[in-house]
C-alpha cells in the first residue's frame, strides 16, 4: 500500500464533542469522564461558524478558547474543523449566490447543511476569511494537533447546479478542451444536433425529456465536480499550511464525485473516514442466505486504506443512528459498538473518534445517538467505550503503524465509477461483482485490498499482489492496458469481467473487437453479447470445463453475457454457457501471458463463480496452518517489525468457535493461549499474536 498515512506513536482514541451545544458548566465533567474512558483526543468546531463569527467580520474565539483550554487541562488533544459546511444565515441571506441549486435551478435554502456551492467567488472569499482567522488564532496552540477541512465534502449532495457552477464548468471545459471544436468532438455533439457554437450555450446537465443527457457531458460533469471540490478544499489547505505548519490536515470522506486519492495526495496529511456500519441493517442485502450486513463495511474500509494505509476514523458509530425525518436505525446490540471499533482498527485505523459524546437534545439529529444518552448517566455504550479504552491503552503502541497484509486486491477507478452512474449497460455490474468477490473472499478468510487505477499508478503498486480483480473497466486507456500487461507478464494473475475495454476515456465505444486494448492480453475477443434484463433471464446457467467446479448447481452467469472466442493458443476455456442460443460457447477463459494469467469472465461475478476461481488462483486463508475459522468470523492481519497481529471479528449474534493450531498471545485478555478450542462470544473480538 502506498499513500499518506496517519502517523502516531500511540493509538489515539477519542470522541466528537460540541461544547457550543451544552451548558459550559457540563464541560469539566465531560472531559473528566472522557479521560476515564481512556480518550486522548476530541474533535470540535466543524459546525460552529456563528460562534466564531457571529456577524460579518466580527470574530469571537471566547467559547472555543475556554473549551480548548479546559480540554488541555484534562490532557486531551484537539482537532479543529473549519465550519464551512454550515454557512451562517447572515451570509446566505446577504449573498444567495453562494447557495447550491437543484437541476431545475431552485436554490437550496438555509436550515440544513451543505447547502452552498464550491464555485461562488463570494463563498470562497468568506471561507478563506474564516479559515484564516481560525488558523491564525490556533496555529500555536499546544493542544490543537490538526485540522479537518469542512465536513464530509459531497455528503448529502454531490451535484451542483447554481449559476456559479455553470460558469465554473465552462471555465473548466475551456481549460480542458481549448476549442469548441475539440469539445464538440469529445462529446459527440453531431449526434442529435447538440453542437455548441458559443461557450455560453454550455451548461451542466439540465432537465431534459426522459431525463436523458449526453453521456460524455455527464462524465465530464463528474470530473469537473471532483476537481472543483478539490479546488475548494485547496483554498483552506493552503491557508492552514501557511499559517499553522506544525498542525496536520485531514478531511472526512468517502463520498461521490470526488477523487479522494487526488485530494489526499495533493492537500492532506492523511485521509479520514466516518464509519456507520449500522446502515447495513436498513439496506437490502442482495443475497439473503448469509447476508454480509455490517461486514460489507470492511470492503469500504479497504477503499479508505487504498488512500491512507493507516487512517483516522473521525466518526465511529456509537449508538443507533437516525435523523428526525430519515435513516431510522435500530440500536446496535451489546458488543457491536466494540466489534465495529475493532473492524476499523483491523483495517488500518490508528486514530478513532466516536460520534458523538452525548446525543443532541435538539435539532435534526436528536436520534443520532452518542455514547452518552440524554440523561447522561452510565449506560452500556459508555461501558463498551471504557472496555475499548482499556484495551487500546494496552495495545495501542504495539499496533500503531502496523500495516494490513493482503495478497489480493480489487481494482477500481473513478472514470468507470462515474460513467457507470448513468450507463446502465455497465454501471450496475461493478457493484454486483465487487459484492460477489467480497463475500467469497471474506468467507474464505482471504484479506484483500483495493487499488485505484489512476494516471500515476505505478507497476510496483500492482506487483505487490498475487491476484488483481478488475471486474468491469469499460473505459480502459492504452496506458492502463500497458500497465496491466506488464503486471501479468511479470507473473500476476488478473481477472476481468463483462464489458471490459470497450470505451475510450471520453466514453466513446471503440471500433475494435472487445475487450479492446486488452484483447491480446486475454487471448480472446467478444464475438457476441447480450444484456440480461428480464426476470426470467437475469442469469444464464454455466457448465464448468477443464477441471474447474463450483458449489452451486448450476452456476450462473449474471446480468450480462459476453460470448467469447478464443484467439490465442494459450487461452483455455474454463466455463461455457449452458443455455440460450449461445449454449456451448465460452463464458470464462484463462490466458497464459508471460509468466502470469489473464482471466476473462463474460458476466458479473457471483460469489459462486468467485469461489470456484479462488482455489485455482492459489490464494490462501490468512490463518492457514495456525487457526481454523468459522465463516462468521473475519480475519485481518496487521504487520509491523516482524510482528503479526491477527484480528478475529465475530459478526454473528451467537458464540462461534475457532480452533487454534498453535500457541498465541491473546492481547486483549493478556494471556497465552495453548491452542485448541477458541470461543468467540456474540459480536466478540480477539487480537492474537502468534508465537
Ligand atoms: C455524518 C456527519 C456528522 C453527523 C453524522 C450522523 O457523519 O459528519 O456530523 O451528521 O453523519 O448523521
Amino acid at each position: 500500500m502506498t499513500g499518506k498515512a496517519c502517523a502516531v506513536q500511540q493509538f489515539e482514541l477519542g470522541v466528537c464533542y460540541y461544547p457550543e451545544q451544552w451548558p459550559e458548566a457540563m464541560w469539566e465533567d465531560d472531559y473528566r469522564r472522557m479521560r476515564e474512558l481512556g480518550f486522548t483526543i476530541v474533535r470540535m468546531g466543524e459546525f460552529a461558524w456563528n460562534v466564531f463569527e457571529p456577524e460579518e467580520g466580527v470574530y469571537d474565539f471566547g467559547l472555543f478558547d475556554r473549551a480548548i483550554a479546559l480540554a488541555h487541562r484534562h490532557g486531551l488533544k484537539v482537532i479543529l474543523g473549519t465550519p464551512t459546511a454550515t454557512p451562517p444565515a447572515w451570509l446566505t441571506h446577504r449573498h444567495p449566490e453562494v447557495l447550491n441549486a437543484s437541476k431545475e435551478g431552485v436554490l437550496y435554502r438555509h436550515g440544513m447543511r451543505r447547502h452552498y456551492n464550491y464555485s461562488s467567488p463570494v463563498y470562497r472569499e468568506y471561507c478563506a476569511r474564516i479559515t484564516r482567522s481560525m488558523a491564525e488564532h490556533y496555529a500555536d496552540h499546544p493542544v490543537v494537533v490538526g485540522w479537518q477541512i469542512d465536513n464530509e465534502l459531497n455528503c448529502e449532495i454531490q451535484v451542483f447546479y447554481s449559476e456559479a457552477d455553470h460558469a465554473a464548468f465552462r471555465m473548466w471545459l475551456q481549460n480542458k478542451y481549448g476549442t469548441l471544436a475539440a469539445l464538440n468532438e469529445a462529446w459527440g455533439t453531431v449526434f442529435w444536433n447538440q453542437g455548441y457554437s458559443d461557450w455560453e450555450q454550455i451548461h451542466l446537465t439540465r432537465p431534459t425529456p426522459a431525463d436523458s443527457v449526453n453521456p460524455h457531458l455527464a462524465l465530464d460533469e463528474k470530473r469537473f465536480i471532483s476537481d472543483n471540490t478539490i479546488s475548494f478544499a485547496r483554498l483552506q489547505a493552503q491557508i492552514i499550511r501557511e499559517l499553522a505548519p506544525k498542525q496536520w490536515i485531514t478531511t472526512n470522506g468517502l463520498f461521490g464525485h470526488l477523487d479522494s486519492h487526488a485530494l489526499t495526495g495533493e492537500l492532506l496529511d492523511f485521509f479520514s473516514y466516518d464509519s456507520y456500519p449500522n446502515f447495513s441493517t436498513i439496506w437490502n442485502d442482495a443475497d439473503r442466505d448469509t447476508p454480509m450486513l455490517d461486514r460489507t463495511v470492511s470492503s469500504t474500509l479497504s477503499r479508505v486504506r487504498s488512500i491512507s494505509p493507516n487512517f483516522c476514523i473521525m466518526e465511529q458509530q456509537s449508538g443507533p443512528g437516525g435523523w428526525v425525518n430519515r435513516m431510522a436505525q435500530p440500536s446496535p446490540k451489546p458488543g457491536q459498538m466494540r466489534l465495529w471499533t475493532y473492524q476499523s482498527v483491523a483495517h488500518g485505523a490508528d486514530m478513532l473518534l466516536y460520534f458523538r459524546w452525548r446525543t443532541a437534545t435538539f435539532g435534526t439529529e436528536i436520534y443520532w445517538h452518542g455514547i452518552n444518552d440524554y440523561h447522561n448517566r452510565p449506560n452500556r455504550r459508555v461501558a463498551e467505550a471504557a472496555a475499548v479504552g482499556r484495551e487500546l491503552g494496552r495495545l495501542g503502541a504495539d499496533i500503531a503503524g502496523s500495516r494490513y497484509a493482503a495478497e489480493a486486491a480489487m481494482v477500481r477507478d473513478y472514470a468507470n465509477e462515474w460513467d457507470g452512474e448513468l450507463d446502465v449497460w455497465h454501471g450496475p455490474l461493478r457493484e454486483e461483482s465487487e459484492y460477489g468477490w467480497t463475500k467469497a473472499l471474506q468467507l474464505a478468510h482471504i484479506p484483500f485490498d483495493f487499488v485505484y487505477m489512476r494516471e500515476e499508478t505505478a507497476l510496483e503498486e500492482l506487483t505487490r499482489y498475487k491476484v488483481l480483480v478488475y471486474p468491469h473497466p469499460a473505459i480502459m486507456t492504452e496506458r492502463t492496458a500497458d500497465l496491466l500487461k506488464q503486471y501479468v507478464a511479470g507473473g500476476g494473475k488478473l481477472l476481468f469481467g463483462a464489458r471490459t475495454g470497450y470505451k475510450d476515456e471520453r466514453g466513446h465505444c471503440r471500433m475494435a473487437p472487445f475487450p479492446g486494448p486488452v484483447a491480446d492480453l486475454c487471448g480472446v475477443t467478444v464475438e457476441d453479447f447480450t444484456l440480461l434484463n428480464g426476470a426470467d433471464s437475469a442469469a444464464t446457467p454455466l457448465s464448468w470445463v477443464n477441471g474447474l467446479s463450483g458449489t452451486e448447481t448450476p452456476a450462473r452467469a449474471h446480468r450480462f453475457n459476453d460470448i467469447l472466442r478464443p484467439e490465442a493458443d494459450t487461452a483455455e476455456v474454463l466455463a461455457e454457457y449452458a443455455a440460450d442460443y449461445y449454449a456451448g460457447m465460452p463464458a470464462l477463459t484463462c490466458n497464459r501471458y508471460g509468466s502470469g494469467e489473464a482471466y476473462y469472465y463474460g458476466a458479473a461475478y457471483s460469489r459462486e463463480v468467485a469461489q470456484a476461481l479462488i482455489g485455482r488462483l492459489g490464494l490462501e486463508p490468512a490463518a492457514a496452518g495456525w487457526c481454523e475459522l468459522p465463516p462468521e468470523v473475519e480475519i485481518a492481519v496487521r504487520v509491523k517489525d516482524g510482528r503479526r497481529f491477527a484480528f478475529l471479528l465475530n459478526y454473528a449474534n451467537r458464540e462461534v468457535e475457532a480452533r487454534l493450531l498453535q500457541e498465541a498471545d491473546d492481547l486483549l485478555e493478556g494471556v497465552r493461549l495453548a491452542g485448541g478450542r477458541l470461543a468467540l462470544p456474540p459480536y466478540g473480538v480477539k487480537v492474537l499474536e502468534l508465537k
